[in-house]
């Protein structure tokens, strides 16, 4: 029902697969992440295309695409996908098309968000679950969980507490998904049933 795309390690990948959402295949733009070797493991399918291999974006994002409809997914989700896509990609996946990123976006988009939250001094932190658009890391926001920032964190600390919220949050934004629950108007996503979406982790 869904493909995921990673390019490392997969720890949201595994959240999701856990979780029991019906995952159909994983892509990874580069051999060796680890979300393949956690999808193998499960049976689940994987496919590499490598970016490398492809003279442009646009040649590569084509790869991807024709990869990702071998598998008919009515959701594609990335989740530690290091590619910026093409507005051509965009476009055709774009309202089933999830990202998760480790801040409470508008805030801290692109990389390194933990380092920068703390040089902002901000006192609240987190992540969200998107819709993607071609802006990176913008779009509308499915869900967000905010982490406090607490007096002693260094980036690897606060790291690790706002990823245990992003594998909170990635299955139950997927499920809402697939449940067709989600609603998008003018660029705001409403949920049908009106459940809560911020989690507010615990200090
Ligand atoms: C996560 O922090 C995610 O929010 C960001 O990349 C990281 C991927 O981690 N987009 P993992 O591969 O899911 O463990």
């Amino acid at each position: 029902m869904i493909v995921v795309l990673v390019s490392g390690r997969g720890s949201n990948l595994q959240a999701l697969i856990e979780a029991g959402v019906p995952v159909s295949a994983v892509i990874s733009n580069r051999a060796d992440a680890g979300g393949l070797a956690i999808a193998a493991a499960r049976g689940i399918p994987t496919r590499v295309v490598e970016h490398r291999r492809h003279a442009t974006r646009e040649d590569f994002d084509a790869a991807l695409a024709a990869e990702i409809e071998h598998f008919a997914p009515r959701l594609v989700a990335l989740a530690g996908f290091m590619r910026v896509l093409t507005p051509a990609f965009v476009a055709r996946y774009g309202e089933r098309l999830f990202n998760i990123h480790p801040s409470l976006l508008p805030a801290f988009p692109g990389l390194h968000t933990h380092e920068r939250a703390l040089a902002a001094g901000v006192k609240v932190h987190g992540c969200t679950v998107h819709f993607v658009t071609a802006q990176l890391d913008h779009g509308p926001i499915v869900l967000q969980a905010a982490v406090p920032v607490r007096g002693g964190d260094d980036a690897p600390a606060l790291a690790a507490r706002v990823l245990e919220q992003e594998h909170v949050i990635y299955p139950r934004a997927v499920r809402w998904f697939l449940e067709g629950r989600l609603v998008l108007g003018n660029g705001v996503v409403h949920v049908k049933g009106n459940d809560a979406q911020l989690v507010l982790a615990a200090g």
